[in-house]
């Protein structure tokens, strides 16, 4: 049975429902974790004493002088810790550190009653430093062999043998820089101990239960102790992901041993010098071409710029593995993956996870080869598409394999590629100093957590006698709109109008173990969550409307806000008339609901299995117009097709592919991550700490076109409502916008000219790509290991 067969007359999913807080969000009446501050009385703020070296030893720690300052009430240092001294969940972070390990680096935080007060406070500890080497870059930690975590290897037949028989092979590197996440609200704990001594901690973040084991085990206390609510976010991108659970405990131990609540929030440029960012990438490739462009093999090692300590470096590691394959067949593979130590924050989960940086490769990769095969680049892509029938290298099929093709079909007419090419190449022959391009990209990203066992959600659905609905559950809302989608669930799976059905946020006491709201996710475990337990309370209450109406179960149709049975002469009942009669006939009105993924498997050490319950397909064609003069480009029309299958929410996922899209093409275009790598004083610092050197897309930076249109006909059967996921994959669609910067670029040099472009490819690195083809420089930093001769 398709999913469009299941899905019931009249749904309230796939209509365009404006986002549920979309009015609190534009009045300012949403509340965010923050905004909680001034409910509580004594409330006590918190902030760190930041590490000024890279990387360093604690030999001393004085702390009486900040209890000299007005307002100071306690410095929270290792000796406060009841449980374990760590707030990661690799054990490799410890709270209050004795070794610094980077920059910024806390190694004791202040409490006062006022904010003021404690910086003040934290400026009068004293700390005394042994100055360690630092390792500020991935090139240096590779040279000094300083990984950590897992080396995993996807491999698949022989690539080495493969490669000893394609007419081309060409090696190089390819490096991009890490991203912040710049979520508009910054990271922040407010901690409170009640009257029976339970903790409870509201927390922005993606990962509640995360969040609350974290606590718990700092405390050395049962998870049953410890309550953590995330009311919304602002924000999160996979930043909030894993990062916020040290926030948390600091500000737990704080409301524990003072008995005061406590509120932990960083201000922006804390914020970006302590928190993880996207990570980094350094890859070193060989890869192998037939005559017409096919590729044969591909031998790689990926590095990460893992930062400090783990977090989620080696999943994040997983996704580049198992995405450099994008949409490609490549049939003989070895990629070797590993993570570098560098004294920097500690690198983390960004919208993609990875997955973009493993794409980043092999577009690059296509880029630079396809003038030295002769090969429009475009071409290149399309003729490597997988067929139906093949397996991803670490052998998924890729399941509508099809869809490539016609999304890629879809978007070349909607866009109209072959005229506007025609166009460029004219504009490009009569003007000297600005170049135009066009460039196509395709999107294949797997959908599901890597790691099988976060592939589950669960619900708590709640009826009340007056009809009304409330559902909790798992997910978090950071902006994607989980509340606007799990209602629309909830009225269609139960047949109820949808102004009956609530959301309430996010509580690990109300629905337990929980995964991060990410991986995309969320709408599809979270939905199906709650759509079973809908259904359960449906069944239920079918069977007794049955019996009132004296018909059998399946003659009783809910519908718009009424029931009523087929055959019967008795009138319909209202959905609030039958739930009060319901519950004095004693049926039970609430339920818990649970799903999970079937089918998923992974076997992270031999990076094989069935990690994905389906693929997403886009492609995008980017037009931009780069100044031979400055290196800076404009985006003059960006046009996407995505499949999102059949969406729940239309309006929601729009929003979600532009914002992606647009947040790709920053980190592509424009933001750069600089720290100060020379060693000495300023060493580890990071120099674009603010929204002033940290340079973010704007509206003017928006494509002055961007179309978006979604896949017809697209239902993908077995998942809930026949809807794909849609937060992540669009991000990747940004890799058109440097593809087309890179060849407009090759235009101000001689036919054929292979670009070696920075990411990002911001108006210094597009300036020095331009001077590099007009000084003669063709070959794209790319070697030649092979060629016809
Ligand atoms: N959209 C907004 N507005 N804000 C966010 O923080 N995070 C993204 C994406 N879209 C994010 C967002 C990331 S990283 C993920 S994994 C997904 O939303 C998570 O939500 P979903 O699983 O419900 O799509
Ligand atoms: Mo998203 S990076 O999976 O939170």
């Amino acid at each position: 049975m398709t999913a469009l067969a299941q899905r019931p007359a009249n749904p309230v999913v796939g209509e365009s429902v404006v986002h549920e807080s979309a009015d609190l969000h534009v009045t300012g009446a949403a509340l965010y974790t923050d905004d909680l501050a001034g409910r509580f009385t004594g409330l006590l703020h918190a902030w760190p004493v930041g590490s000024p070296h890279a990387h360093a030893r604690v030999t001393g720690l004085r702390t009486e002088p900040a209890l000299a300052v007005p307002g100071v009430v306690r410095v929270l240092t290792g000796a406060d810790v009841p449980g374990v001294n760590d707030a990661g969940v690799k054990h490799d972070e410890p709270l209050f550190p004795t070794e610094v390990m980077f920059r910024g680096h806390a190694v004791c935080w202040v409490l006062a009653d006022s904010l003021e007060a404690a910086r003040l406070g934290a400026a009068a500890v004293e700390v005394d430093y042994e100055m360690l080497p630092a390792l500020m870059t991935v090139e240096e930690a590779i040279a000094a062999e300083r990984f950590q975590g897992a080396r995993p290897v996807m491999t698949r037949g022989d690539a080495a043998a493969a490669m000893a028989g394609a007419a081309y092979v060409f090696s190089g590197e390819t490096t991009m820089k890490g991203q912040e996440h710049f979520y508009l609200e910054t990271h922040c704990s407010i901690a409170l101990v009640d009257e029976s001594g339970q903790v409870f901690v509201h927390a922005s973040t993606q990962h509640p239960t995360e969040t609350q084991d974290i606590v718990a085990h700092v405390l050395g206390r049962p998870a049953h102790e410890v309550t953590v609510q995330c009311l919304r976010m602002g924000g999160g991108f996979g930043g909030k992901e894993m990062q916020p659970h040290g926030f948390a405990a600091i500000a737990a131990i704080g409301a524990t041993v003072t008995g005061r609540p406590v509120r932990l929030r960083l201000n922006r440029a804390l914020d970006m010098t302590m928190s993880g960012k996207r990570h980094g990438y350094h890859a070193s490739w060989q890869v192998g071409f037939a005559a017409d462009g096919r590729f044969v093999a591909l031998d790689a090692t990926l590095t990460a710029d893992g930062g400090w300590s783990l977090d989620l470096s080696e999943p994040v590691l997983a996704r580049a593995l198992c995405h450099i394959d994008n949409a490609y067949w490549i049939p003989d593979i070895v990629v070797h993956g590993r993570i570098a130590q560098t004294n920097k924050t500690s690198q983390t989960a960004f919208r993609g996870f990875g997955g973009p940086q493993g794409m980043i490769v092999i577009e690059d990769i296509i880029g630079r080869c396809a003038p030295l095969l002769g090969i429009d680049a475009a071409q290149v892509r399309e003729r490597n598409f997988y067929s139906p029938g093949q397996q991803t290298p670490y052998g998924q099929e890729v399941r509508h394999a099809d869809r490539m093709p016609r999304v890629w079909d879809q978007l070349m007419t909607s866009a109209t590629v072959d005229r506007r090419t025609a166009e460029i190449a004219e504009f490009n022959a009569s003007h000297r100093h600005t170049k135009k391009a066009l460039a196509v990209t395709p999107v294949k990203f797997g959908i599901s957590f890597n790691f099988t066992s976060y592939n589950q959600a669960g619900a708590l659905v709640l009826v009340y006698k007056d009809g009304s609905v409330l559902i909790n559950h798992g997910g978090t809302e950071m902006g994607q709109g989980p509340p606007t989608k799990m209602a629309p669930r909830a009225a269609t799976a139960r047949r109820v109008p949808l102004d009956l059905v609530r959301v309430a946020p996010t509580r690990t006491d109300k629905v337990p173990n929980t995964s991060a709201t990410a991986a995309s996710s969320g709408a599809d475990l979270n939905g199906g969550a709650v759509k079973a337990a809908c259904e359960q309370i449906r069944e239920r209450l079918a069977e007794f409307a049955a019996k009132r109406f004296g018909e059998p179960v399946d003659a009783v149709r809910f519908e718009g806000g009424t029931v009523r049975a087929e055959g019967s002469a008795a009138p319909p009942m209202t959905w609030a008339e039958l739930v009060d009669a319901a519950y004095y006939s004693r049926v039970q009105l609430s339920a818990m609901g649970f799903y999970r993924t079937e089918g998923l498997h992974w076997d992270p050490v031999t990076v094989h299995g069935v990690p994905f319950k389906y693929f997403v397909y886009a492609a995008a064609a980017a037009e931009v117009e780069v100044d031979g003069f400055t290196g800076a480009s404009v985006t003059r029309r960006v046009d996407i097709v995505f499949d999102v299958g059949d969406s729940l929410s239309p309006m929601i996922d729009l929003g979600q592919i532009e914002g992606a899209f647009v947040q790709g093409a920053g980190w592509m275009t424009m933001e750069e991550l600089v720290w100060d790598e020379r060693p000495g004083q300023g060493q580890g610092r990071l120099l674009t700490s603010a929204a002033s050197t940290y340079k973010l897309p704007s509206l003017s930076e928006m494509p002055a076109v961007l179309n978006v249109s979604l896949l017809e006909a697209a239902t993908e059967d077995g998942v809930v409502y026949g809807s794909k996921a849609v937060g992540e994959p669009p991000l990747v669609l940004a890799i058109a916008v440097r593809e087309a910067i890179r060849d407009a670029a090759a235009a101000f040099g001689e036919t054929g000219a292979s670009v070696d472009l920075g990411l990002p490819a911001t108006p210094e690195a597009t300036y020095w790509a331009i001077e590099a083809v007009r000084g003669g420089v063709l070959d794209g930093g790319v070697t030649t290991l092979r060629r016809p001769t």
